[in-house]
């Protein structure tokens, strides 16, 4: 299988690179060698490469920033998606692309399906569900991917601050009323790959076969301030902390550039009943993630 990555250094792309290796060529870029921005060499690169398979981990991922970088979060979340959407569907590969809980507003109550309407808050929010919609248009071999609050071991996240946060505050101040899924890139990641190993010879017609988008993330969810304390208690270095109290702390505590909706849970049914796979509950997917060796 011939796999183009793009943005094999971010969070998911680091760890799709990995996944995928035994799947055949894998060729991965980032920025600068790919600028999403630049969508003629973009097409380009594409035409150049023929892949069978395009992985888009790309994303502008800067929640709060993107309020006063509206048009690189557009270029780079809604446009170019439809740009390697519109490629893929000229060379004939299938095009993965990823998106995120917060396409919904958080107001539901309860986890989202695919079916429930969006309403997305926020620049970042907006972009990347404008995205989805440029892949939904532009070819019909697609997967869309949406996961959420996604976190890695290497590279500065939610769950590597709160370890900063430990080693340089004695009381810390979570939000118990954010409430999302956890999801180890490196599971989302194998998912990925596992689905792609599953095509037997004809990624088109696999990925054809059931094009659209799916919820793919950690399961069970939890809020801001579990997730943390499962962090804390998981730390593979826990002597290092020096936090003595968590407190409990609201949302509207911590006023932020972008606003954050409250509760996106993603209800994953639908990918587990179309290929029968799911992704480890989120505090079985955190202790791995932590082991040392990782
Ligand atoms: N992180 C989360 O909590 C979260 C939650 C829900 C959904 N998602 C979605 O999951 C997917 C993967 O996210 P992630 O956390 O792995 O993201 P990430 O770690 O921020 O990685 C994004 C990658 O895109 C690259 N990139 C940004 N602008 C670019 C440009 N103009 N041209 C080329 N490359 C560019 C970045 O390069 P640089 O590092 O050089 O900027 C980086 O390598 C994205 O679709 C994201 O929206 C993420």
């Amino acid at each position: 299988m011939k796999i183009l990555l793009l943005g094999n250094t971010g969070q998911l792309g680091f760890e799709l690179e990995r996944s995928l290796a035994c799947l055949g060529q894998v060729q991965g870029l980032d920025y600068p060698q790919l600028d999403l921005t630049r969508p003629d060499e973009v097409r380009q690169l594409i035409r150049a490469a023929r892949p069978q398979v395009i992985l888009n981990a790309t994303a502008y991922t800067a929640v709060d920033r993107a309020e006063q970088e509206e048009a690189l979060a557009m270029a780079v979340n809604a446009l170019a998606p439809g740009v390697l959407a519109q490629e893929a569907h000229q060379v004939g590969a299938a095009l993965i692309h990823y998106s995120t809980d917060y396409v919904f507003d958080g107001l539901k109550g309860s986890p989202y399906h695919e079916t429930d309407p969006t309403n997305p808050v926020g620049v970042y929010a907006v972009s990347k569900l404008a995205g989805e919609r440029a892949v939904a248009q532009n070819t019909d071999v697609y997967w869309t991917f949406r996961t959420a609050w996604v976190y890695s071991t290497r590279r500065e996240c939610f769950a590597t601050k709160v370890l900063q946060w430990s080693r340089q505050q004695t009381r810390m101040r979570l939000v118990t009323d954010q409430i999302s899924n956890p999801t180890w890139c490196r599971m989302l990641a194998e998912m990925t790959a596992n689905l792609l190993a599953q095509a037997k010879g004809d990624v088109y017609a696999w990925v054809r076969q059931h094009q659209g988008v799916y919820h793919l993330a950690g399961g069970g969810y939890a809020s801001r301030m579990e997730w943390a304390q499962e962090i804390l208690a998981l730390d593979p270095n826990k002597s290092e902390q020096i936090v003595q109290e968590v407190l409990p702390a609201k949302v509207a505590d911590f006023p932020t550039s972008a606003p954050r909706p409250l509760f996106t849970a993603l209800d994953c049914s639908h990918f587990e009943q179309t290929f029968g796979l799911t992704l480890p509950f989120w505090k079985d997917a955190l202790r791995l993630a932590f082991q040392p060796g990782r």
